[in-house]
């Protein structure tokens, strides 16, 4: 299997974070575990089907993301959409950190990553945190990596996985 090139990035939040702007019919929700756990869980196992990132098996991955010590149920920013379907998550932990982003295919590219992106940078600037981070394949294959250089992140960090 070939090498990834993995980008830690990060976005100061010394300054003010615009707005998030949400499109047309998606909403935030409160995340709830009995109720969007399985949606979401698929939507990483799709979102991830062509590389950029990796989930377990749902049994796996569900008691891993609440038993995390960085783990805060509102810090796991739903979208759904206007038949409260998940649309896209950004999960992120309280170190400041956002552990997946993403939106379900037929909603990409209508600001919903952007948006979810700039709520997350809002929500750690208000708990006070000076930065927030994520990490990235170089090559990730939705363009993850020029939509967070476009939201001011920077790379800071680089290394190879085999
Ligand atoms: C990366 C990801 C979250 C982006 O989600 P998204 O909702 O499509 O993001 P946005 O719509 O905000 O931006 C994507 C592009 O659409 C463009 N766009 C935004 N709103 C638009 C609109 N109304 N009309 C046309 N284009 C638009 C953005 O400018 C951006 O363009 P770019 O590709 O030239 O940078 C999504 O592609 C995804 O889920 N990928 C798979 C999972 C993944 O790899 N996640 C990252 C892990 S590190």
């Amino acid at each position: 299997m070939a090498e990834r090139l993995v980008l830690r990035m990060r976005r100061s939040l010394t300054a003010p974070v615009p707005a998030p702007s949400w499109p047309d019919g998606i909403r935030l929700a409160a995340f709830d575990p009995d109720h969007h756990a399985r949606d979401v869980h698929a939507l990483l196992v799709a979102a991830y089907a062509r590389g950029g990132g990796e989930v377990a098996p749902y049994d796996a991955w569900l008691p891993a993301l609440t038993g995390d010590a960085e783990y805060d149920a509102a810090l796991c920013f739903v979208a759904v959409d206007d038949r409260n379907a998940v649309a896209g998550v950004a999960q992120c932990w309280t170190s400041a950190f956002i552990k997946d982003l993403a939106v379900r295919a037929d909603h990409r590219r209508q600001g919903l990553g952007s948006a979810l992106l700039l709520h997350a940078f809002r929500r750690f600037r208000e708990r006070g945190a000076p930065f927030v981070d994520l990490k990235v394949d170089s090559d990730n294959p939705s363009g993850a990596l020029r939509l967070y250089r476009a939201h001011g992140m920077q790379q800071i960090e680089a290394y190879r996985l085999p």
